[in-house]
């Protein structure tokens, strides 16, 4: 028996994921930012001098690096809690589906991290050693300092310091994508990242990232309600 799908069946269904993306992206750009705190306001005005004002590849590969820490830090904080509490166990297994949800959204970070360090070469940008290298290293080791000591005193705020910063990171790619319509014919084809999806374009490869950025922030925000687990 022949089980192979028709190429007319890939390409519509290409068609509606790409339709649905989007919508997405038409969603967010009529969405108001959130109004975000003095940090991750200094972080992305912080960001304009040294990376450009608006939006390039080489500038998200900063922003996604970025991005991992605040999950790498619940993760620790987390493990050690267990360290902790393990006779309890019905609280130690919610404190474990907390590290499974961080690590799941880490290692989502770090697809962006890959794709974005991928489109930045291939475009010839994002290579230099002071700007690209070591200091975003510098501002992630403060991130990851600022996002441990938050969730240490009062974790409600540093899960609101990460919305913060993935409701900037959904509006920048949706932003640019719209602003970069040469996006929507240029092919997609990283064999490295093929595992994290087959898009008709790189401008749905941005949007896909786009939706996870808001996803992220959705994510955070919900952890508001009970941002302590007991
Ligand atoms: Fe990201
Ligand atoms: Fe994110």
């Amino acid at each position: 028996m022949n089980t192979a799908v028709h190429p007319d069946v890939i390409q519509a269904e290409e068609r509606a994921y790409s339709a649905r993306l989007r919508r997405a992206q038409a969603d967010t750009l009529r969405t108001p930012r959130r109004r975000y705190g003095l940090a991750t306001r200094l972080l992305i005005k912080g960001m304009d001098p040294i990376y450009g004002r608006s939006g390039s590849f080489a500038k998200y590969q900063v922003l996604e690096l970025i991005a991992r820490v605040p999950y790498q830090s619940w993760e620790r904080i987390a493990y050690l809690a267990i360290s902790r509490v393990h006779r309890d166990t019905g609280l130690a297994r919610r404190i474990h589906d907390r590290i499974e949800e961080s690590r799941a959204q880490q290692d989502n970070e770090e697809w962006h991290l890959l794709i974005m360090s991928d489109l930045a070469a291939r475009e010839g940008t994002g290579q230099g050693w002071l700007r690209y290298r070591l200091l975003p290293q510098v501002v992630a080791t403060v991130y990851y300092l600022l996002s441990w000591l938050l969730f240490l005193i009062v974790p409600a705020a540093s899960y609101r310091l990460n919305a913060d910063f993935e409701d900037h990171a959904e509006h920048e790619y949706m932003a640019f994508v719209a602003a970069h319509p040469e996006l929507e014919t240029r092919p997609w084809d990283c064999p490295e990242a093929a595992s994290y999806g087959h898009f008709a374009s790189v401008a749905d490869l941005v949007r896909q990232i786009g939706c996870d950025e808001r996803q992220h922030k959705d994510e955070s925000l919900a952890r508001l309600a009970a941002p302590r687990l007991r």
